[in-house]
Order: C-alpha cells, then structure tokens, then sequence
C-alpha cells in the first residue's frame, strides 16, 4: 500500500514537473540571429520586434501600412537591433510572402527564426463578431491570408532554416485548440495551422532535421485586436487581458528553446485546453453562456432564418 502511494506520489510529481519544465533560454543566444516577423504594425508583432532588437538581433519586418513600419524600424535601431529592415506587403499575396523571405536571404545572407504572426483583421469589420452565415467569399479571404500563407512562408523559408538548425514560430491562439462562439474562421485558421505545423514538426524530425516548430497557444493579449475580440462579445475589456510584453517574451522564448507549444498566459490557458479536451460539454457551456450573457443582442444567423 506504502509503496503503491509512494509510487503514485513520484508519478505525479514527474507529471508537474514535466508540465513546469522550461528550458532555460539565454536571451544572448538572439544576438546577431536572423529573424523575420510578420504583423509587426502593432500589437504582439510589433512588441516582439523590439524584444529582438533588445537582444541585438537581425530583424526584418513585415506589414501592411509602410509608414508604422517605418517607426518600428527606428524604434528597433535605437533598441540596439543590428540590422532593421521592414518589408511592406500584404502575406494573404504570393508574391508579398516571396519579396518578404528573398529580402532577408539577400540581406541577412540567410535565416535563422521565422515568426509567422499577422492576422488580416481588418478585411472588413466582420471579424470577431459574426454568427456564421455561409459568406464564402469572406471565408476564402479569410483563410488565404490567415492560413495559406502561414503555409507558404515556412515553406519558402525551409531550405534556409533547415541549413541554419533555424525555428518556425506559428503564433496560434486556444480557438486553435478549443471552438469559441463568434470565432468561426478565426478558430477554423488556427485549429488548421496547429494541425499543419503538428505534422509538419512530425516530418521534419523523421527526416532528421533541426528545425524546431513551436505553436504558440495564445489567450486574450492586451492588443487592440485583443481588446475589440473582448469588446465584441460584450464583455468587459478591463478583466482578464495579459501584458503585451510578457506576451512577446513568451513567445520569444519558446522559439529560441525550440519547445512545441507555448500556452500563454500559462495557468488559465493550458487548463483551458485541458478542460476543452476532457470535458468538451462543461468547456462548452461556459464558452456560449459567455457569449448569450453578454450586453450585446446577436441576431440570428440567416442561415436559420
Ligand atoms: C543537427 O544537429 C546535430 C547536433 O547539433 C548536428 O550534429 C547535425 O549535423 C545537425 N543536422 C543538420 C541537418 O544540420
């Protein structure tokens, strides 16, 4: 019986600490690394762009609106970037995700981390706060530039970061690990890429290269974006909202020590999923009573009209 205890008790504790295991990361193995970010305008792209600049890094940054990249860019240079270089592009294009992985081959002379991190939010003002309601041509929009090409730049990166043992970091949210109401596409794209990037990570491990795949399992982050994806199903944007630095930090990390996933914030998020896969009905009744109890009246979806 002692024994048995004792058995179970060591079991556990292995389980904890396997859970609490982080490896230890030293922020001056970025220095002079070759990263390039996607989404930096603002929010958690651009917060991570200045992280790297911090640790010395080669950075290049991507976005849409050439003027925020601009003020990044000098922002990183003052940080203490060794190179800054920015990229403005639209990543749902081909050739946007072309120009951006040539730039930083030309210029950086290869690549050694590659964060895939924009989110084309702002195709319309849908987002966040829609029943599905069949628009097809929203969902192709939606998923080329939030999942095709998250495909495309870590397969135009690959040769180069297979060379260089380099990392791909896919910044995912938990609507990739559990549904959320109102999320439709969004929890769709990301549950697609935690898909992909698993099986790609599989992949590259048979055939024996270093290039480590991290997902990144995000929960509500103190952006705008994350602030109207609050604000949209009613509730309140004071509660509940984790620091965009800490954020990046994280997300940084977890990319540098090669993990699988990153859940951040920690404790909420991965218990989130935990619940999300063991008890899906519980997960699920809070999630849509979130939704039903918040101040904003939903109207039906047309489709059930
Ligand atoms: C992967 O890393 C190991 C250990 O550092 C090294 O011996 C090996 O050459 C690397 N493989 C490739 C394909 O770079």
């Amino acid at each position: 019986m002692a024994r048995t205890l004792w058995l179970l008790g060591s079991l556990i504790a292995v389980g904890i600490g396997y859970i609490l295991y982080e490896p230890s990361f030293d922020p001056e193995s970025l220095r002079g690394a070759r990263v390039v970010i996607t989404g930096c305008s603002s929010g958690i792209g651009e917060q991570m762009a200045y992280e790297y600049a911090q640790m010395g890094a080669k950075v290049l940054i991507t976005a849409r609106r050439e003027n925020r990249l601009k003020e990044v860019v000098a922002k990183m240079r003052e940080l203490g970037a060794q190179e800054a270089l920015y990229v403005a592009g639209d990543m749902g294009k081909a050739e946007d995700c072309e120009r951006t992985i040539q730039t930083a081959k030309e210029k950086f002379g290869g690549l050694d981390i590659l964060v895939i991190n924009h989110l084309a939010s702002t195709i319309d003002n849908k987002f966040f706060q829609f029943l599905w309601d069949g628009d097809m041509d929203y969902a192709q929009k939606h998923i080329q530039a939030n999942y095709v090409s998250y495909l495309r730049l870590a397969s135009l990166a690959l040769p180069s970061l297979h060379r260089n043992s380099g990392s791909i970091v896919v910044v995912g949210s938990a609507a990739g690990r559990f549904g959320v109401p109102l999320n439709t596409l969004y929890s769709g794209t990301k549950f697609g890429l935690h898909g992909f990037f698993s099986s790609l990570r599989q992949e590259l491990h048979i055939q024996k290269s270093n290039v480590s795949v991290t997902y990144i399992v995000l929960g509500a982050i103190d952006t705008v974006l994350g602030k109207k994806a609050i604000h949209d199903r009613g509730l309140d944007t004071k509660q509940q909202m984790a620091p965009v630095s800490s954020a990046a930090q994280a997300i940084i990390r977890g990319g540098a020590t090669g993990q699988r996933e990153v859940y951040y914030p920690w404790g909420q998020i991965w218990t989130l999923v935990k619940v999300w896969d063991f008890f899906p009905q519980v997960a699920d009744y809070f999630l849509e009573l979130s939704v039903i109890d918040g101040p904003k009246k939903l109207d039906r979806s047309p489709l059930l009209e």
